[in-house]
């Protein structure tokens, strides 16, 4: 099926022994529809040569500043422009640290930097290289610059050392550009309202109560969805990630109560509300103004009040907007999730496992349970935080597509 026809795709190649399968990949998009202008790097030259690339393209392969037979100049803005997405696979180390620092000194580094489009990447490399700090730190600079990063899969690699850093398969990488350009309209014109990590209540000036939560999951959801096309307001407790997406509003905030002015104040204008933030359940009653001291006593009693549940009080004015919850439970956590939605008048809850290992806070992996009040349910297994906001904005747009 022609998944991909009149899409614009820059393949970008750079100089690993996985760039064999690039010309796989490049097949792979054609058949789909695509049109494929192919940006190499010398290195990938050896790799790969242009003459295959070009003859399945149907396009010359561009790799230098200029043209070495008539010296003519590419233009890394105009293919920049032309561009709705650009793909690198594979990313070796070097271009993932040259993307993530903007060193120039390549076509396919300048038509990056010149890029319009979304950009995704798929590493290949050694193990040790994939581990190495400087790699990863390299990676999160790019997720933070927007980069979808195709989280290369473990096996045998070139080396024969068996570990993570294996390029991902053609198939899997067409699968994540058709859905990237299936899902790239589908919340367009909605406003979502998300709400991310934890809550700090103050004792006094230097102290508080929080908790573990990192934002993460919160995060990976407004972000999906702003890549969906809503607009997203992002209401956060105190935590330390970046966003860049354009659509998305960030709103900071610290306590509880803060939270809950913001959330109300933005679920005016929602069409959802993804509630995923960890808010403390009590709060001091009294905020000390200078800072405690320590007592001759045995020991010190803080006195704690009910916050306000924003999800309950949410929920008791949402009209016809799709409300998702959050559940965390330690025991009879199904029926206590159900019981949780009924409560606090939500369409949805998404329950994390706490006896799964790789779920729960400050992880980048999660393994949830959907249960929505029209009786469907779905267990899904344990994945990276942002597949997992795949599969609950996919949840989510199948029931707004239910109300309507
Ligand atoms: O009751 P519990 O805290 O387990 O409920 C979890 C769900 O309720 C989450 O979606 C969380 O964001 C929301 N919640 C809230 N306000 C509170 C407590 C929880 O919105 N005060």
């Amino acid at each position: 099926m022609q998944t991909l026809k009149g899409k614009h795709i820059v393949l970008g190649i750079s100089g690993g022994i996985a760039a064999y399968k690039s010309a796989y990949l490049l097949r792979l998009f054609i058949k789909a529809g695509a049109e494929v202008q192919v940006v190499i790097t010398p290195n990938g030259k050896e790799f790969i040569t242009p003459a295959t690339l070009s003859a399945l393209s149907g396009k010359p392969v561009v790799s230098e500043f200029f043209a070495a037979n008539t010296g003519e100049w590419h233009s890394h803005v105009d293919l920049g422009l032309w561009s709705d997405l650009m793909v690198i696979a594979p990313a070796t180390a070097s271009t993932i640290g040259k993307m993530a620092n903007g060193v120039a000194d390549n076509m396919l580094i300048t038509t990056y930097l010149s890029a319009k489009s979304p950009v995704m990447v798929a590493p290949a490399m050694d193990l040790d290289m994939w581990a190495h700090p400087s790699t990863q730190r390299n990676i999160r600079t790019l997720e933070q610059d927007g980069v979808e990063i195709i989280q290369p899969g473990s096996g045998e690699l070139a080396s024969h050392l068996t570990g993570k850093g294996r390029m991902e398969e053609p198939e899997e990488i067409l699968r994540r550009v058709e859905c990237f350009f299936s899902r790239r309209e589908s919340l367009r014109g909605k406003r979502i309202l998300v709400t991310a990590g934890p809550t700090y209540e103050d004792i006094d000036p230097v102290r508080f109560i929080g908790n573990y939560s990192s934002g993460k999951m919160g995060f990976a959801i407004a972000e999906e969805a702003a890549q969906r096309g809503a607009l997203v307001t992002l209401v956060t407790g105190p935590v330390s990630i970046e966003t860049s997406n354009p659509n998305i509003e960030r709103v900071d905030v610290r306590s509880a109560r803060q939270m809950m002015e913001a959330a109300e104040k933005a679920f005016e204008d929602c069409d959802a509300a993804i509630l995923s933030a960890a808010v403390a359940d009590y709060t001091p009653e009294f905020r000390h103004d200078t800072k405690l001291k320590r007592e001759n006593t045995d020991g010190l009693e803080l006195r704690l009040v009910k916050n306000p549940d924003i999800a309950a009080g949410l929920g008791e004015r949402k009209g016809d907007r799709i409300l998702v919850g959050f559940a965390l439970e330690t025991d009879h956590e199904h029926d206590n999730a159900i019981a949780k939605m009924r409560r606090k008048g939500l369409d949805m809850i998404v329950l994390n496992s706490l006896r799964n290992p790789l779920a729960g806070f400050n992880k980048d992996t999660n393994q949830v349970t959907v249960i929505r009040n029209d009786g469907k349910e779905t267990e899904y297994p344990a994945k990276e935080k942002k597949e997992v906001a795949v599969d609950i904005l996919d949840q989510l747009e199948d029931m707004m597509a239910s109300e309507r």
